[in-house]
């Protein structure tokens, strides 16, 4: 597949970017029928934004102090992403809100990653919180963004121990090494069009998810 032909996929950023680096190095290796064509941050030294320099990404900073309302940052970055028409917006270690207009303009075309098995441990910080919680399994999640925080249809989950001895360091460490494989993956199944959202469900079409438990890809599913 040409890059001509590839999904083109935009990235949104606050910080280190190494989500967006996975999901890079994918598309690069050529596992992904999906190209990265854009990075923007609200954030103007973000890691990230380096990152896609380093790849010949367009990297994009738009200034959340140059607006005076949510709609009209949000309307900023719907003028950036739609001229570089941008198909899929993959949220990465995005720390903003979006406002209804965004999430409507682009329905069910926006994934979030969060570090923690949904709808468990919502929001900021949430390692620490499955910790102080005693969950002995947590994991991330990929799932489609909706009008509220961390709540959209889930798509992929992947599943990891927490130790007696774990910090929120340790274990963050081990959620991100499964969220650099997940999202990655969730993004190849939107490319094949093999995800239908059913009301809050969302489903693999094909037989990939009997596949990947003979294959042993384990705890992580579909
Ligand atoms: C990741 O762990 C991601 O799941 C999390 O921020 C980190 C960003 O890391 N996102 C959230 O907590 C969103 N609620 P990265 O910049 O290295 O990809």
């Amino acid at each position: 597949m040409t890059t001509a032909n590839k999904l083109r996929v935009g990235v949104l950023v606050s910080g280190r970017g190494s989500n967006l680096q996975a999901i890079i190095d994918a598309g690069e290796s050529g596992k992904l029928d999906a190209a990265v064509v854009l990075v923007v941050s609200d954030v103007a030294d973000a890691y990230a934004l380096e990152r896609a320099r380093t790849h010949g990404i367009p990297p994009r900073f738009v200034d959340p102090k140059a607006h005076t309302s949510r709609e009209t940052f949000d309307g900023a970055l719907i003028s950036v992403l739609t001229e570089h028409q941008v198909e899929l917006i993959c949220l990465a270690g995005y720390m903003r809100i979006l406002t209804p207009a965004f999430i409507n303009h682009f329905h069910h075309r926006i994934m979030n990653i969060h570090p923690a098995l949904l709808p468990s441990f919502p929001g900021l910080h949430v390692q620490g919180k499955g910790l102080q919680h005693g969950v002995k399994f947590s994991g991330c999640t990929v799932h489609f963004a909706d009008e509220r925080v961390d709540t959209g249809p889930i798509i992929i989950q992947a599943v990891v121990p927490v130790f007696d001895d774990d910090t929120e360091q340790t274990l963050a460490a081990r959620i991100l090494k499964y969220e650099h494989q997940i999202y990655p993956r969730a993004i190849q199944l939107y490319a094949e069009g093999r995800l239908e959202v059913k009301g809050r469900r969302v489903f693999c079409l094909g037989n990939e998810a009997d596949r990947a438990v003979r294959e042993g890809w384990g705890y992580i599913h579909p």
